[in-house]
């Protein structure tokens, strides 16, 4: 139990990497906010938490709106009167080359991937300063390290990601806050089986790129990333500060010939 007492916002935790980070968390004894803008997954990680005798509430809220933000902030002090951890992970994906891109679809992606983290730590980061201690854990992705194929926007917004990890960390290392961000490589989620129909003629032929520029030969599964995510979170990362953690097969340090 390395949570046990902890209070834990996960943003986008209705699906994928957040619900099953919302499990792990809840596994190990912390009380999960789970945040989404759809209700129905939303409420549907909550009732698997409790059902696997966990402890976790759900909070309707779009990461972009200052409004839900602070409501949402609102709400866990309200009820909990601390915030511990704050995973930064809603996020949207998006394939296609700068000349490929939409300026307005350019807005949303920037929007979610990146306001979305910068709004709940403008929001709850003075909570974690009152209290002397906090965990912050920005979603970024191997792809902020790596140049790949038709991923401009994304890889864009997932570098921002990065940079604003290492800038926070050191504004709030003497509050005794941590500010990591992970890495992940392709992971098997409802985000990559859309985008691979939405954006590929052949999915199938799109799938075996992917498994290939892994070393894994193969695709994460969310509770990998869940996993480090649970590592970032407890005491035994004290000394990890402003990094980056890579969860990704090897993707972005190795290269099959
Ligand atoms: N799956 C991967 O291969 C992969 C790799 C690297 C990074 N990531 C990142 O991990 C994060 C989670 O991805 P996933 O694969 O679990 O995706 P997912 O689509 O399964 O889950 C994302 C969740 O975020 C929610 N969401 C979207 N916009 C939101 C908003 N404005 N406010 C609140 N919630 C919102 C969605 O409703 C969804 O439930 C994303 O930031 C993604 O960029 C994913």
């Amino acid at each position: 139990m390395r949570l046990t007492g902890k209070i834990a916002v996960i943003t986008g935790s209705g699906s994928g990497i957040g619900r099953a980070t919302a499990l792990r968390f809840a596994s190990e004894g912390a009380h999960v906010i789970v945040n989404d803008i759809n209700q129905k997954h939303g409420e549907e990680t909550v009732e698997e938490i409790k059902q696997n005798g966990g402890n976790a509430s759900f909070f309707l809220g779009d990461v972009t709106k200052p409004d839900d933000v602070q409501a949402l902030t609102q709400f866990v002090m309200e009820k909990h009167g601390k915030i511990d951890i704050l995973f930064n992970n809603a996020g949207i994906s998006n394939v296609g080359r700068v000349d490929e891109v939409e300026p307005d679809v350019w807005d949303k992606v920037m929007n979610v991937n990146v306001k979305g983290v910068y709004l709940p730590s403008k929001y709850i980061v003075p909570h974690m300063m009152e209290q002397k201690s906090g965990c912050i854990i920005n979603m970024s992705s191997c792809a902020a390290e790596i140049g790949l194929l038709r991923r401009a926007l994304y890889s864009a917004t997932k570098g921002a990601v990065l940079a604003l990890t290492k800038a926070m960390q050191v504004d709030y290392a003497p509050y005794n806050i941590r500010v990591n961000a992970i890495l992940p490589g392709t992971i098997f989620t409802p985000f990559v089986e859309n985008y691979l129909k939405s954006a590929y003629d052949d999915p199938t032929e799109a799938i075996a790129g992917i498994k290939k520029r892994q070393l894994s030969g193969d695709l994460g599964k969310p509770e990998d990333v869940a996993n480090a995510a649970l590592f970032l979170a407890s005491d035994e990362a004290s000394f990890m500060m402003g990094s980056p953690l890579y969860i990704d097969g090897g993707a972005t340090f190795g290269k099959n010939a």
